[in-house]
């Protein structure tokens, strides 16, 4: 194939290279009708297909063609469910292969940084390793059905306030750790056929003309080998950005940008193997889809059937005091909120799905429970309605139970513009409380791409996170709350309790120009976890019907290599009556103290199906990049040598198991002697321990008691000690008369005992 597709490129005249390189319409490449290259259509994505056959637009406001809408990554997140995630892409794939789509524009897996970025519903998380395997799922399930995934926004993308200009400042640490892992994970694990490069511009520079990012990193360290294609209108510079490895770009750029690359090769400001070589890999994606096999139609009814079970999978019982739910065949239950008639299911943008049907609470309830439904207040708007309201509350307090459908309105969040606020519409806040207020079994379901305040949550016993749950939403309420199916989801991000108490909060959306990432690698929970700050819903946090026992966690071997794997396991029980799910959650903790890091951090989870009584053995699997972080001064993942902790949790602030290891570094650091070298460092080297000491008790003799009970007061031998081992080497020519001379030979010696 590689062949062929060199001879191709070789038979393309400048100009038909020039135009390989940016789109012919919204949603086609141009093809070569005499070389037999179709012009090939890529579509949205990320959770359903938006194909538009007529006029295109990247904001959802002309009509695609009908198709399922399924739950939007806010919701499959919580499902930590990679077999889930795959089965979505195998159906998108298959939906795109008989539409005749060749490239699906998604997953989308930038990092919800602050609740409050519009986009957060298509985004999976705020742990890069859980977005990472998430998303590699999809791209395996898209592209087993040859049709290529389009893995976006890379990166740091993670607000909508001025997108395409809008510089994102974040140190080499964490640009590694939190904001490109998810795609090196994704990229590694499921070889994408195509990236999707971000609007944005990362410490000043593009993006879109980012050799870093989109040639060095992305193929060089990851080995990326599909073509790299800009977001919509993500080109500033179109020569440079080829230069950079932005292969295509999209949509149509009216030719202008193809005759700029054409006359830079003509004058010799753009070698023509760069265009070659980027006009190679748009051909080798583009056969790779033509001369491949897949289903030819599909079944949108057994679609639809499947978004009912995802968005089953999907919710999270955040709370469930007193056994309110399941509600089973209780007499009366009332459902309030028009959510209940018209749930909200998706966001609003690109992502925008035209689904063939959706399934509401009232219609999959009414006939088979003995519901009836109020309106209580508009879901488009924030305004209260009295009358509303007040019929809403009178049918609550005359039932045995009420649901409240609730929810963010449309515009609250969509692509294009970030929140203000985290609150839900405050009508909305009004009903629950005087629902609560007169119905003692009142349940919250809630509609929403990214957390909300919950001023009431203490007044409700019942919470059930619906997200953004696609077309079969109602319908997966309905069986969750009378208890068909048993709530198996969990949180991806943290549910602060106030959007001041998140760690991006004084630095989002920045001043215009610029973004600092001042928090750093300390985001979601890493941040909380560290400050031991309270949240409204902890990361991780997700309750069932029934309940699960963690036993036995232990690990292969205590004493561990970097280069080795281990492998931890540990027993999970279903304690309960009924047949549930469990999301076990793994993580690490770096007890060494070698760097600044979080409290622990997710590196493995699984979902264990059990009946009650029935044990299982979660097992995972650890390796050197389970414990390493990004050390910027040697380019590359480090880990120190020490004691790391295991911990098993059901969430991850209900730590259920934990057991230490022992790792050793087999590529440590080497350490290098200078004039700035601490004392205390020193003594940590057992190279140079016993010198040290020596030194120290030559030049730093214990002081005689003080004379004065004043000065002995000021400063007791135990003080002086802890002062003087602070001091650098340097500190024997300034206090204890060393020349330079001598001070040289220390060191030159110190390091000599090193090697
Ligand atoms: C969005 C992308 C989307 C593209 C095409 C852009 O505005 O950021 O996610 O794939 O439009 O619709």
């Amino acid at each position: 194939m590689k062949r062929s597709i060199e001879r191709l490129v070789a038979q393309m005249t400048l100009e038909e290279k020039a135009g390989m390189c940016s789109g012919g319409d919204f949603w086609h490449l141009k093809g070569v009708e005499r070389l037999g290259i179709p012009a090939v259509m890529v579509s949205d994505g990320p959770h359903g297909l938006r194909k538009q056959e007529q006029e295109g637009d990247h904001l959802g406001v002309n009509d695609s063609i009908r198709a399922v809408c399924f739950p939007t990554a806010c919701a499959t997140a919580a499902s930590f469910d990679t077999g889930l995630l795959e089965t979505l892409g195998r159906v998108l794939g298959a939906e795109c292969r008989a539409q005749g789509v060749g490239v699906l524009l998604g997953p989308a897996l930038n990092i919800k940084r602050s609740p409050l970025c519009g986009r957060n519903f298509e985004y999976f998380s705020e742990d890069p390793y859980l977005a990472g395997q998430l998303a590699a799922a999809q791209i395996k399930g898209i592209q087993s059905q040859g049709v290529g995934a389009s893995p976006k926004h890379f990166a740091a993308n993670n607000q909508e306030y001025h997108r395409l200009t809008c510089s994102a400042q974040i140190d080499p640490r964490t640009l590694r750790e939190i904001y490109l892992a998810p795609f090196e994970a994704a990229v590694k694990a499921a070889r994408p056929w195509t990236v999707m490069c971000s609007y944005n511009k990362i410490n000043g520079e593009q993006v879109s003309e980012s050799k870093a990012l989109l040639t060095d990193i992305l193929r060089g360290e990851w080995g990326f080998d599909g073509y790299v294609m800009s977001d919509w209108g993500a080109v500033n510079d179109r020569v440079k950005g080829l230069c950079a490895g932005l292969d295509l770009e999209m949509p149509a750029s009216g030719g202008s940008t193809d005759r700029q690359i054409a006359a830079a090769v003509r004058e010799g400001r753009l070698p023509e193997a760069v265009l070659d070589r980027a006009v190679g890999r748009i051909l080798d994606v583009i056969f790779r889809y033509a001369d491949g096999q897949g289903a030819a139609e599909f079944d949108l009814q057994a679609h639809h059937e499947l978004a009912v079970r995802m968005a089953r999978e999907c919710a999270v019982l955040l709370k469930n005091e007193g056994g309110v739910l399941p509600l089973g065949q209780r007499t009366r239950v009332a459902f309030v909120g028009e959510f209940a008639q018209k749930p909200r299911f998706q966001g609003g943008g690109s992502s925008h799905i035209n689904a063939f049907r959706a399934e509401s609470a009232w219609e999959a309830a009414r006939g088979r429970y003995e519901v009836q439904y109020a309106r209580g207040f508009s879901a488009g708007g924030d305004e209260a309605d009295e009358a509303l309201m007040r019929e809403a509350v009178e049918l609550a307090a005359g039932c045995g139970a009420a649901v409240v459908f609730a929810g963010l309105p449309d515009s609250f969040e969509c692509e294009g513009y970030d929140r203000s606020h985290m609150r839900l519409p405050g009508c909305q806040n009004e009903l629950i409380r005087r629902v609560a207020a007169v119905q003692p079994n009142t349940v919250v379901v809630l509609h929403n791409g990214s957390p909300v305040e919950l001023p009431w949550a203490d007044e409700v016993p019942a919470i059930l996170e619906l997200y953004l749950a696609g077309q079969g939403a109602g319908r997966a309420a309905v069986e969750l709350l009378f208890g068909e199916a048993n709530p198996c989801g969990k949180l991806a991000e943290t549910f602060p309790l106030r959007v001041q108490d998140n760690p991006s909060y004084l630095n989002f959306p920045g001043n215009g120009d610029t973004v600092e990432y001042r928090e750093g690698v300390f985001v979601g929970y890493r941040y909380y976890d560290k400050k031991e700050a309270p949240v409204r819903f902890a990361f991780g946090h997700g309750l069932s019907y029934t309940s699960f026992a963690y036993s036995g966690l232990r690990a292969d071997k205590t004493a561990v290599r970097d280069d080795e794997p281990v492998t931890v396991r540990l027993e999970v029980t279903n304690t309960g009556a009924r047949a549930g799910k469990e999301i076990v959650q793994l993580y690490v903790a770096d007890c060494t103290g070698a760097e600044v890091r979080p409290e622990k951090e997710l590196k493995g989870f699984v979902k264990l199906e059990l009946e009650p009584g029935e044990t299982k053995t979660a097992e995972f699997v650890l390796d050197r990049r389970s414990f390493a972080w990004y050390d910027p001064q040697r380019g590359s993942w480090t880990c120190a040598s020490g004691r790391y902790g295991l911990l098993a949790g059901a969430s991850s602030r209900d730590i259920r198991q934990r057991v230490e290891i022992e790792l050793t570094c087999t590529d440590p650091k080497p350490y290098v002697v200078d004039a700035n070298s601490r004392y205390d460092d020193l003594l940590a080297q057992p190279a140079l321990r016993e010198f040290m000491l020596r030194l120290l008790e030559k030049e730093y003799p214990p002081a005689p008691p003080a004379e004065s009970g004043a000065a002995r007061a000021a400063i007791t031998p135990e003080m002086q000690q802890r002062m003087d081992r602070e001091a650098p080497l340097r500190s024997l020519r300034s206090f204890k008369g060393y020349t330079q001379e001598q001070l040289d030979g220390l060191i030159a010696r110190l390091n000599a005992m090193l090697r």
